[in-house]
């Protein structure tokens, strides 16, 4: 029992790592529909942050900050994909400050965790001002270049 449960995580772990190296985008959004749901997610993401850097929540910070590198890694994959060297860079730096939360908040460090909160928020602006629009029915959409 014990050992085949240590083969199954053994082999969960091995597809990961597989899955990872072979396609990094193995979760991006390929649609824009899907990528309207990361971006409500990134949304929701930051709201957690937010309440658990007020409430001076450590450990539940550091779980939302490594959700968000998750979903960063995602946005910048989908921008990638779509050969837009900018906001997949602007992702990209978003991923790496919410891992620098990560760790900050999982060594206690709240204020290095809201320094590196207020440098990630900065990336989503740049993005935005760029790549993000308002479609006729007032909804967020993908802003066509
Ligand atoms: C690399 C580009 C990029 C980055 C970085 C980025 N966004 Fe976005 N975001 C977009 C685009 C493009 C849209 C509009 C497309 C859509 O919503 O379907 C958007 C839409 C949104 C929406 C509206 C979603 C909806 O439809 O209701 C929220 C909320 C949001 N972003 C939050 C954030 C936050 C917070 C950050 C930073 C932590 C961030 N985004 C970083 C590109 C980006």
């Amino acid at each position: 029992m014990r050992a085949a449960r240590f083969v199954s995580l053994a082999t969960l772990a091995w597809l990961i790592a597989i899955g990872f190296a072979v396609v990094p985008s193995a979760q991006a959004p390929a649609s824009d529909e899907e990528f309207d749901k990361l971006m409500k997610s990134v949304g929701a993401t930051v709201g957690a942050m937010r309440k658990n850097m007020e409430g001076q929540a450590a450990e539940a910070l550091a779980a939302d900050a490594k959700k968000m590198v998750e979903i960063q890694k995602n946005n910048a994959a989908f921008w990638t994909a779509r050969k837009t060297q900018d906001a997949a860079d602007w992702a990209t730096a978003a991923m790496n400050h919410a891992a620098e939360v990560e760790k900050a908040a999982s060594a206690n460090n709240m204020a290095g965790a809201a320094e590196h909160m207020k440098l990630m928020m900065g990336t989503c602006g740049q993005c935005h001002t760029k790549y993000r629009d308002k479609g006729a029915d007032g909804s967020y959409i993908i802003k066509k270049q």
